[in-house]
């Protein structure tokens, strides 16, 4: 092997593209309500953060405009590096499987079913084959500590598991963000704990999390907060560090 004596060339640092990046978006409904005016926000990948407002303040509708389930009326949403306007009902269901998991207030778990179903049926839209979708979802119960209520259905677990399970589904398609939207917000002070340390563990271990609450206390937990109020970002601490590009 013969050596080269000229400096080896520089690798370029490539940033990887933010998880998400929204610019100047906005969501009217019909009868004239402004719920997103004008919302710029750009989410690193690793990032914890807390998107905290009052009730009414637009919360949820951009958590569903970040997650894709639903269109901005005028603004540009990427996520994972897509345009999301850009994509196809089909696209856009590929997207969510592959880099978006959600957790929701009232758990949406499937009554007749059990953890395990409840959660291998999450991957069913990745493609997975059964068998490796139930191998999955074991994991992920085990990973949320509930190894020791695989088969039982929604009515038979407390708040908390509840919750835990709808975390399971979130994390067994594993998915570079997590939205969640009041994820404590039906469960006792102890509970609310455990889910919270649950998404810090996740978010240490690679997952970007984005906390939807009305909750101060919580909100103040978390590293970034992002405050809504009318539709509007008035406050973003720390401050997102500017970005070279
Ligand atoms: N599907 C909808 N149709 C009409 N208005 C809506 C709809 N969803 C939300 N809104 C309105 O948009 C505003 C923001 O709501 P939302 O995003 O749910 O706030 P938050 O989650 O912060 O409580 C509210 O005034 C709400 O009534
Ligand atoms: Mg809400």
């Amino acid at each position: 092997m013969t050596l080269s004596t000229s400096a080896p060339p520089v690798p370029a640092v490539v940033r990887p593209a933010p998880v998400v990046e929204l610019r100047d978006v906005t969501k009217s409904y019909a009868g004239g309500v402004h719920a997103l005016r004008g919302v710029s926000l750009t989410v690193e990948a690793g990032e914890l953060l807390a998107i905290v407002g009052p009730s009414g303040s637009g919360k949820s509708t951009m958590l569903h405009v970040i997650g894709t389930l639903d269109a901005p009326t005028a603004g540009t949403v990427r996520v994972a590096g897509y345009d999301v306007g850009r994509l196809s009902d089909a696209q856009l269901s590929a997207l969510r499987s592959r880099h978006i998991g959600f957790v929701f207030q009232h758990f949406q778990l499937a009554a007749g079913r059990d953890a395990v179903d409840n959660v291998a049926d999450g991957l069913l839209y990745a493609g997975v084959a059964r068998k490796e979708r139930r191998d999955r979802a074991r994991a992920a119960l085990e990973r949320v500590r509930l190894g020791h209520r695989l088969d039982h259905r929604p009515a038979e677990l407390s708040g908390g598991e509840k919750q835990r399970v709808a975390i399971a589904r979130a994390l067994a398609g594993e998915p570079d963000l997590l939205l969640a939207d009041e994820p404590t917000g039906a469960l006792d002070t102890a509970s609310g704990e455990v889910v919270m340390e649950l998404l810090h563990e996740l978010n240490a271990a690679g997952t970007t999390v984005c906390v939807i609450t009305h909750d101060n206390e919580i909100a103040d937990s978390l590293p970034r907060r992002v405050r809504f109020r009318d539709g509007e970002i008035v406050s973003d601490f720390p401050a997102q560090q500017a970005s070279p590009r």
